[in-house]
């Protein structure tokens, strides 16, 4: 008890304890450490989309945001910038990644594909095609992010890359839709077109594996 009347202030020994801190903090910081809010800038050169761009950037620019608001390809999505939602999937150097969670700086060099770098409207991309032929979408918000994943996904099983569900690692992947399923798991569509996404990923590869075909909407 007599350790808690010690340790216990009145409201006014706080206020004083409060106002005292807040004059430090204010201070003036010690000559040469000026504080400053001022961005540091880099400069960063990658491809994107077969053509070379070079940016001066805040080095906390995300790539989704070097994208968007810098290059103006707003075909890339942002759904939640936090790596949760796969709307800002983009591809580098032959790799599906969230543009949202990667700083544009840390991509000199790289070839940077996004959708707009797969089709265009008179010349659709095949999954694009495939899409549109399967309503593989409603709303289409995540759709840029899905075709993006979906042409790595491929990739992948082509070049014998396992997923969790893979059963027999010793083997090439096959293209069931458990294997499209899986691999397209980190691209949320709020509209639940996933079905017909299978579809048209599996059209476009060519038809899943004998004895696999494409079922109702489980997602
Ligand atoms: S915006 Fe990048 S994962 Fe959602
Ligand atoms: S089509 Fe609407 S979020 Fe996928």
């Amino acid at each position: 008890m007599a350790d808690q009347q010690h340790l216990s202030l009145s409201r006014r020994d706080l206020m004083a304890a409060g106002a005292a801190s807040a004059a430090v903090a204010s201070a003036p910081s010690p000559a040469g450490a000026v504080p400053t809010d001022a961005p540091h800038l880099a400069r960063v050169a990658f491809t994107v989309n077969g053509q070379k761009r070079s940016l001066e950037l805040d080095t906390r620019t995300t790539l989704l945001d070097a994208l968007r608001e810098h290059l103006k390809l707003t075909g890339v999505k942002k759904g939640c910038d936090h790596g949760q939602c796969g709307a800002c999937t983009v591809i580098v150097d032959g790799r599906r990644i969230n543009s949202c969670l990667t700083l544009a700086v840390m991509h000199e060099g790289d070839a940077v594909t996004t959708i707009e770098g797969l089709g265009t409207p008179d010349r659709l991309h095949p999954l694009q095609a495939a899409f549109v032929k399967h309503d593989g979408y409603q709303c289409g918000y995540c759709t840029p992010g899905q075709i993006c994943s979906a042409k790595a996904v491929l990739e992948e099983i082509k070049a014998g890359v396992p997923s969790h569900v893979t059963a027999d690692l010793t083997d090439d992947p096959k293209l069931t839709e458990a294997e499209l399923r899986e691999r397209m798991s980190g691209n949320i569509c709020r509209c639940g077109a996933y079905s017909n996404i299978v579809e048209a990923i599996a059209e476009v590869a060519g038809g899943l594996a004998k004895g696999e075909r494409a079922k109702g909407n489980r997602a």
